[in-house]
């Protein structure tokens, strides 16, 4: 259902535009454009952006909104932003158990691919800001930057930078060129929720991405997890991790984490930490400023849904994909490369039952 105060720019109408395969949660093929340049000292300041023949600007934000209700408060790149990238839409299925993690065991995988690949592959934790925990902080784990820790800050921010909804997290729009609304736009119901607590519910109450059970039992695509393990990919793509037990307050002291999302196994293939594999789109979303060409492990579960991958789509088979690894995951890509045809393809197999 469109957001009755969408814009003045926005994405997309509904969550569900972008988060939908092949349930509403899920990904898709949708992209969206992000851009910037770099200050004389070298370091990353997000775009300003020119609205309106130039008598406005939209300054100091790294996403660039594809649509407006109103041309005059369209966005476009200018040529001085020449840093641009395009970004994919991610999963959101499962999330709330990806949020139940302690920090400790972030830190701690952090740690064990250090010891395990001698110092070559380091993920990187960040720190950032819950929103709706002023002043508090925790290590981030949402979006191609990790750039949130809790579900609600995402939403929060989505429910502005994609559709233009202003809400208690994010109270004001980015321009009011062609805007009618009042300031926020997302109120409480009757229940006393406003929509991005009722969307923080949602992903909060999905299961993960179930595995495809019957590809999963055959021999081939054991063997090919084999070969996933053995080649090393699991050092990033972690294939368990348990969640926080249950009554856990986390996100600064605003949630508590319940029965059902407490000390649970999951599989998501991921170490949601910052690594550089030579695919970094230059663009910083919180401090350091190395974090300019890094980006998450993004998780594996689910991929039987991803017909291109990687961060900017760009990759049309898994093959490509893996090829396009290097920097600290160049030598688990060359040794990909040895395989023999059989060996690749269990693997692809393997993939494929995610
Ligand atoms: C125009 C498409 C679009 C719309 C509309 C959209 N999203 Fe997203 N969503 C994205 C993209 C792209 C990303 C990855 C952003 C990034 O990291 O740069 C994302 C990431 C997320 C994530 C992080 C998932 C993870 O595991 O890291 C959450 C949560 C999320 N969106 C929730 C929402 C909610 C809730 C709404 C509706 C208020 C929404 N999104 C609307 C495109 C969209
Ligand atoms: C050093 C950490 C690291 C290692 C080791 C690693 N990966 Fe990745 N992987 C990443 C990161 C980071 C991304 C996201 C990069 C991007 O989007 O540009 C990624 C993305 C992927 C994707 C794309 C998924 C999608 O749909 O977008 C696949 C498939 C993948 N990896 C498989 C593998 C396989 C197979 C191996 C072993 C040969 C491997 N990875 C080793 C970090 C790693």
């Amino acid at each position: 259902m469109p957001a009755p105060d969408l814009g003045p720019v926005f994405n997309a109408r509904a969550c569900a535009d972008c988060h939908q395969n092949p349930v509403s949660g899920g990904s898709s093929q949708f992209t969206e454009i992000r851009a910037g340049h770099l200050d004389k000292d070298g370091n990353f300041v997000a775009a300003t952006v020119p609205i309106n023949d130039g008598a406005s600007t939209i300054a100091n934000r790294s996403i660039i909104n594809d649509r407006a209700l109103i041309p005059q408060a369209q966005e476009r790149i200018p040529n001085t932003e020449n840093i641009r990238a395009l970004r994919a839409a991610l999963n959101t299925l499962g999330d709330g158990f990806v949020e139940a993690i302690d920090d400790n065991t972030l830190w701690s995988i952090a740690q064990r691919q250090i010891e395990l690949s001698n110092g070559r592959i380091h993920g990187e934790a960040v720190e950032v800001p819950v929103l709706e925990a002023p002043g508090q902080s925790r290590i981030g784990r949402f979006g191609w930057k990790d750039q949130h820790i809790s579900l609600l800050s995402f939403i929060g921010d989505a429910y502005l930078n994609e559709m233009g909804v202003t809400n208690r997290l994010r109270p004001k729009d980015v321009t009011t060129i062609g805007k009618i609304t009042l300031d926020p736009e997302d109120v409480p119901d009757n229940l006393g929720l406003a929509d991005i607590d009722h969307f923080a519910q949602f992903i909060r109450g999905t299961k993960v991405p179930p595995r495809g059970a019957a590809l999963a039992a055959t021999p081939v695509s054991q063997a090919g997890e084999k070969i996933f393990e053995t080649i090393g990919c699991a050092t990033c793509h972690v294939s368990a991790i348990v969640t926080a037990p249950p009554r856990t307050s986390i996100n600064g002291g605003a949630f508590t984490v319940p029965e059902a999302l407490g000390n649970k196994i999951i599989h998501p293939y991921s170490d949601f930490l910052l690594h550089d594999i030579g695919t970094g789109d230059g663009i910083v979303q919180n401090p350091p400023e190395d974090t300019a060409n890094k980006l998450r492990t993004v998780p594996l579960w689910g991929l039987r849904m991803h017909p291109r991958h990687m961060h900017d789509l760009k990759s049309l088979t898994l093959e490509d994909a893996i090829e396009r690894h290097g920097g600290e995951a160049e030598q688990e890509r060359d040794r990909f490369g040895r395989l023999s045809a059989a060996e690749k393809q269990a693997l692809f197999t393997f993939l494929n039952s995610l």
